[in-house]
């Protein structure tokens, strides 16, 4: 049978890896989190002290640097010059600098060509910013998962609050409108919607219900 690829994409907080993974789960799919290896790439800038800015010195790095993605036990690691970061890259930190880095061409290029091996090889679900629209433009089936910026910020809000860490939602709220805004406005492949994606907005849906409403759509493909 042909690989089938479902492609996620959707702005920060709107739940997707969390649905990804589950449905790679319950499909026997991969799961590639593609945001993971934006912050692994992002990691490796700061660790070299290489500022957003800096558009050659990014350029020159990204001859150096080697992200990779392997499976233990179905959990995606994260290698970063054959290091696993997975344990270094989930800060707010990190994904905001990810968020920067992001918008540089050079480091797309790399790590957009990684995904589409990665999708030629398996049946994957994977989730991003850019994945219906540039990634796999051809996805067998493609949601853009959105909720409102107040309920996102809710949520990372909860889950940094389950983990223990004391969080202010109006600095949270804050971060995740800057978020949104480089991502959508950056000039290559930024977030927006692919004209043949499906549009779900999760602000009053639960998880289960998205992931319910995501498989009925795999099954009438
Ligand atoms: O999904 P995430 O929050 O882990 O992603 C971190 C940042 O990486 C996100 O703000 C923008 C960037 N990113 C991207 O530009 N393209 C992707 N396909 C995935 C993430």
């Amino acid at each position: 049978m042909k690989n089938f690829n479902l492609a996620i994409d959707g702005p920060a907080g709107a739940g997707k890896s969390t649905i990804a993974k589950r449905i790679a789960k319950q499909l026997g799919f991969i799961y590639v989190d593609t945001g993971a290896m934006y912050r692994a790439m992002a990691l490796y800038f700061l660790r070299n002290q290489i500022d957003a800015s800096e558009s050659d010195r990014i350029e020159e790095a990204c001859k150096d640097v080697n992200v990779t993605i392997e499976y233990k036990d179905s959990e995606q690691l994260v290698i970063l010059n054959g290091e696993n970061v997975n344990a270094f890259i989930r800060t707010e930190e990190v994904g905001n600098m990810a968020s920067a880095f992001s918008v540089n061409k050079a480091v797309r290029i790399k790590l957009v060509e990684l995904q589409q091996e990665l999708a030629r090889r398996e049946s994957v679900v994977m989730d991003g910013r850019d994945i219906g629209t540039i990634v796999l433009p051809k996805a067998d089936l493609k949601i853009y998962l959105t909720a409102s910026v107040k309920e996102r910020s809710k949520r990372r809000w909860s889950e940094l609050m389950e983990k223990g860490v004391i969080a202010d939602i109006d600095a949270i709220e804050k971060d995740i409108t800057e978020r949104d805004h480089r991502d959508m406005t950056r000039e290559f492949a930024p977030l927006k919607q692919a004209v043949d994606a499906v549009y779900l907005d999760s602000s009053d849906m639960t998880i289960d219900q998205v992931i319910e409403k995501i498989i009925s759509l795999i099954q009438s493909k």
